[in-house]
């Protein structure tokens, strides 16, 4: 089944309760976390997981676009989220920290630039419940669907396959109702989407649409 899992980077920041209650029927909530240095960017805090976990019954997956995220990792586990997913490109220690996270009891996911190449993770799929492939450069939404990465998903689809694995396969950018048929049929199977939700005058029936789009 595929899951819609909205960016709440791209809500109304001042009616929060509001715009979580909006996107209730989605599967979780991707909270968007930056920290100005990984991207050129800022947002959120465990605090902000705090805030959404108060006001949603959805499973939050924290999307840590920050660097040393062997240290922070550990913090936004600790602050309630479902799957805490750091970008590879920031991260030391890569199995300790998948370690570290499932004592935890969280979900560990890892994250790949558009350019960094699928090789770099392959050695760690075991360890993982997620792979995120950014489908945009990361750091702003409303970006388009880099186009290269249907490849890149497909090649991810593969090897989980033989590798007989569970984890999921996310994809982050630019998804909307047309790009994210071709990203499903290319193996992706957990999508977030921001803009596609949030511009949507309703919500509920895009995450509809885009469940269904995904589902063909
Ligand atoms: C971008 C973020 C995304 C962003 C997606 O770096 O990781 O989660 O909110 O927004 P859209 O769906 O508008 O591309
Ligand atoms: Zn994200």
């Amino acid at each position: 089944m595929p899951a819609i899992h909205p960016s709440i980077l791209n809500a109304d920041q001042a009616h929060l309760a509001a715009e979580l209650d909006r996107v209730r029927t989605a599967d979780g909530l991707h909270v968007d976390i930056m920290d100005n240095h990984f991207v050129p960017n800022q947002f959120g805090g465990p605090s902000l997981v705090e805030t959404v976990l108060a006001h949603s019954e959805l499973p939050v997956d924290a999307h840590l676009m920050i660097e040393n995220a062997d240290r922070w990792a550990p913090v936004y586990a600790e602050a309630g989220c479902a799957i805490v997913t750091s970008h590879l490109e920031a991260t030391a220690a890569p199995f300790r920290l998948a370690a570290q996270l499932h004592r935890q009891g969280v979900g560990v996911g890892l994250a790949l630039r558009p350019a960094t190449p699928l090789a770099a993770v392959e050695s760690l799929l075991g360890e993982l419940d997620l792979l995120l492939l950014m489908t945009v450069e990361p750091g702003f939404g409303g970006q388009s669907f880099l186009e290269p990465m249907l490849d890149k998903i497909a090649a991810a689809r593969r090897l989980v396959g033989r590798h007989g694995q569970q984890l999921r396969i996310q994809i982050d950018g630019g998804v909307t109702e047309q790009t994210i048929v071709r990203a499903a049929e290319a193996g992706a199977d957990v999508f977030v989407a921001g803009s596609a939700v949030y511009r949507a005058d309703d919500a509920a029936a895009a995450i509809a649409t885009l469940r269904e789009q995904a589902a063909t």
